[in-house]
């Protein structure tokens, strides 16, 4: 087996900064320090050795909004190796009254063709029996212990409050973990039939009918119902103040609840909805929306002060046509946008470049926080020996205009398009294969495997014991009066 070695870079990890060289056999770092040989030389001169991107939220191939989305577990996973992100997870969604079993068969089909590592979360998009039974399997079997639950789309992924209540209580029990999509599916069904009748059409319309108080209320509402059950809580796509105002005050309060901002509202804000061009405007429609500086203000300060935890990208890719079955009816454009190619370097050069994040703040919210909350870290998330060699040599110099006509992604535009990004991959590594050498991309079709994920990580652990101390248990009384009858 022949052996790969990174030379002269400096290892960036979540908590270290250091020079050192880093060997790599059969897939995993054996070894960190100075004056390493290998088969193989990579040059990191100048530039960062940190654990490859972990894009916790991504949608590829999926199904929704009477079309699917466009970029597939191929050309996902090659724009997100592309951007240095080397492992994406994605959500199995099963039809209603569909086992969960199913729908992840579907998910291991389309999965065979990734070129980088990936994990599925499970999403619970109605509730019964089955559900309940196949939950157990999933968890313990499958190697999947995360949820997700969809608050929003009424009348398709949306689950009702009892229905919530009903798989955080299950999640809690088989020490899994449930996530949410928060915003108020009955609220913003509301909005959108008054905006409609009273004429509002167009892709603005659909950032009016998801104002941030729909998703202010769905945190809230999560985060309480989550700590009844004593589960853990991961809240996807936090877009606003509201909804992180609700993380930050749960964590403060000691609650296990995870934030996740992603790289589009960190950069793009509500003015792309009122575009001349329909077409632009539409291509920016997701869920929830963009939101204006005050918000983004908020989103960068909780990542600086640690009240937000993730960045992702929730990459759901519709082309420009998908798009325009909207036309004369925002409710019909299909919700997402892409992001995988574009996640990192923007993150860097908004993010590090701007002095709001550290070099080491940046590898926790774009790979180490994700890996410990999904459980899979040290395997994923770090530079250690025995770590899979998932490695993003990033070259702080390297700059690029980001545009659609060079990107991996299968759409026909990007949400960045005309941005200019500075801090690039020089090498991008899944399991000590090459995937991107100096911009070239050398990826491998098929290369990509299943990363499983046990169940009661450290936090659900201790969340279980605590809640286990406390919970309610008959006192032991002395003296018991007569019944006063
Ligand atoms: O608009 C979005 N975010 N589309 C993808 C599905 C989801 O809500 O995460
Ligand atoms: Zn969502
Ligand atoms: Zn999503
Ligand atoms: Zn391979």
């Amino acid at each position: 087996m022949s052996t790969t070695v990174i030379k002269n870079g400096t290892v960036v990890t979540a908590d270290l900064t250091y020079e050192a060289d880093v060997l790599i056999e059969n897939g995993t770092i054996t070894e960190i320090g100075k004056g390493l040989k290998g088969d193989k030389e990579l040059d990191a001169t100048g530039c960062y050795v940190m654990p490859g991107g972990i894009d916790p939220h991504t949608h590829l191939e999926m199904p929704f909004m009477g079309t699917y989305s466009s970029d597939d577990f191929e050309s996902g996973t090659r724009a997100a190796l592309a951007g240095g992100t080397t492992m994406v997870v994605d959500f199995a969604l099963p039809n209603p009254g569909e086992g969960l079993f199913d729908a992840l068969k579907r998910w291991d089909n389309k999965s065979t063709r990734a070129n980088c590592d990936y994990s599925f979360h499970m999403a619970v998009t109605w509730w019964g029996e089955q559900v309940f039974n196949d939950m157990e399997k999933v968890v313990r079997e499958r190697g999947i212990n995360t949820f997700k639950h969809f608050l929003a789309y009424k009348g398709a992924l949306m689950v009702n409050d009892d229905e919530l209540y009903a798989s955080f209580s299950r999640l809690a029990e088989l020490g899994a973990t449930p996530m949410v999509h928060a915003e108020n599916g009955d609220v913003v069904a509301e909005l959108s039939a008054k905006l409609l009748a009273e004429g509002n059409t167009g892709p603005e319309a659909h950032a009016y009918s998801r104002p941030p108080q729909v998703e202010g209320e769905a945190t809230n509402r999560a985060i309480m119902i989550a700590d009844m059950v004593g589960a853990p809580l991961y809240v996807v796509h936090v877009s606003c103040e509201e909804s992180h105002e609700a993380v930050r005050r749960a964590r403060m309060q000691g609650k296990r609840v995870w934030g996740e901002p992603l790289i589009q509202h960190l950069t793009l804000d509500e003015s792309e909805y009122f575009n001349k061009d329909w077409d632009h405007a539409a291509r920016r429609v997701m869920s929830p929306p963009f939101r204006n500086k005050m918000h983004q203000d908020s989103l960068w300060n909780g990542l600086q002060s640690g009240s937000l935890s993730v960045v992702a990208t929730d990459h759901c890719a519709f082309t420009t046509e998908q798009k325009r079955y909207g036309v004369g009816d925002f409710t019909k454009i299909p919700n997402g946008t892409g992001g995988l190619e574009d996640r990192i370097p923007m993150l860097w050069t908004h993010g590090v470049g701007t002095g709001r994040l550290t070099p080491n703040e940046f590898v926790a919210v774009t790979s180490t926080n994700i890996a410990k909350i999904l459980n899979c870290y040290p395997k994923k998330g770090a530079i250690l020996v025995g770590a899979d060699a998932d490695i993003l040599v990033l070259d702080p110099e390297k700059e690029k205009t980001i545009t659609a006509a060079s990107q991996q992604s299968a759409i026909d535009y990007n949400v960045f398009e005309g941005q200019h990004v500075k801090g690039l991959p020089r090498y991008v590594l899944t399991r000590g294969q090459v995937a991107v050498m100096d911009g070239e991309m050398r990826n491998e079709e098929g290369h990509g495997k299943f990363v499983a994920r046990e169940p009661n990580a450290p936090v659900n652990r201790a969340l279980s014991q605590w809640k286990d101390l406390t919970a309610p248990r008959p006192i032991e009384r002395t003296g018991i009066p007569a019944s006063g009858v």
